[in-house]
């Protein structure tokens, strides 16, 4: 379990996270989700104490990253940016950092086999593609074989291919009972993938649940037209549906309940619909709706 207790870091007058609490279970894999700049590097830094925090801890099993004997055999990082060497080959790139993992050659090539650089272990890194790059990096922070992986917008710079093995890849971390937690400023990136969903704005928690408590939160939207506004609005307010004017004449935006339900219920209220257009709303709306406000560019 990872504990993130009251954890704040303030650049100026800039809070870039403000007392921040959340935990993070093992066997999952939990999305850490926000907008450019709300926060989420600079709380994976402090977590693995590149950076201090003003306030707060981050605790991994009740121990912080510090007080770890070799840290990089219990917890994997892959963060940006990636500072690779130009001129060291892929293996060479691992084996500098094999000796702080307690790992071997045949491990190092084993890992790279496994982020699917088998056949450029010999190749100079600086050559590399930025999606190899980022596959290089996974490989550094699994050569431990850690148990807990913090994973920084690993999805960048991924082909389709890419996107799809690397959530395999972190599927198989947590069915095999590893925590694993990957950022990323897009809902949608990760949707498929994760079990559970920490989002910041503005370095504050906006949620924290799972996928499922998320999707139960996104109400329905309907646009509807019709001629006969009084009698709408009624029925809206018979059954405690919300209802606000559409951009169009004669349109209404009705949220709660499904598009199927306000039909039915005008046809049976003898109200002629013009339109009945659901907005239904992926849950991108929904974490936009959460963070919007609150988060945006800073
Ligand atoms: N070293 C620093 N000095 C000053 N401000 C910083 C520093 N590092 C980060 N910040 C600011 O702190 C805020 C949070 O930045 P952070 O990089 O953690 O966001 P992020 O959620 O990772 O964003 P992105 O999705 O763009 O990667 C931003 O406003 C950023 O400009
Ligand atoms: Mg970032």
């Amino acid at each position: 379990m990872i504990v993130f207790d009251h954890l704040t870091k303030r650049y100026g007058p800039l809070v870039a996270v403000d007392d921040l609490s959340f935990s993070v279970e093992p066997g999952k894999v939990t999305g850490f989700l926000g907008p450019n700049g709300a926060g989420k590097t600079t709380t994976l830094r402090m977590a693995t104490a590149l950076i201090r925090p003003d306030a707060g801890t981050v605790s991994f099993d009740g121990r912080p990253y510090a007080a770890i004997p070799q840290p990089g055999r219990h917890i994997g990082i892959a963060l940006e940016p990636n500072a690779f060497h130009p001129g060291r080959t892929a293996l060479n790139h691992l084996l500098m950092l094999a000796p702080y993992v307690g790992a071997d050659k045949k491990r190092c090539e084993e890992v790279l086999g496994f982020v699917g650089l088998g056949d450029a272990t010999g190749k100079r890194v600086g050559k590399f593609s930025l999606g190899m790059r980022g596959r290089l990096n996974l490989a550094a922070a699994i050569l431990g074989d850690p148990e807990v992986l913090l994973l920084d917008e690993p999805v960048n710079g991924l082909d389709p291919e890419g996107i799809r093995w690397i959530r395999q890849f972190m599927r198989a971390l947590a069915e095999s009972g590893r925590t694993v937690l990957t950022s990323s400023h897009l809902l949608s990136e990760v949707q498929q993938t994760v079990d559970n969903v920490v989002i910041i704005a503005h370095g504050k928690l906006v949620h924290s649940g799972s996928l499922a408590t998320l999707e139960a939160g996104n109400v329905p939207r309907t646009i509807v037209s019709t001629r006969q506004r009084d009698a709408l609005i009624s029925l809206a307010q018979f059954h405690h549906w919300r209802v606000s004017a559409g951009t169009e004449p004669h349109s209404f935006l009705i949220e709660g309940p499904s598009a199927g339900e306000i039909g039915a219920a005008a046809g049976a209220s003898h109200i002629i619909l013009d339109q009945l257009a659901s907005q239904s709303s992926d849950l991108e709306a929904v974490f936009l709706h959460l963070t919007e406000g609150q988060g945006g560019m800073r």
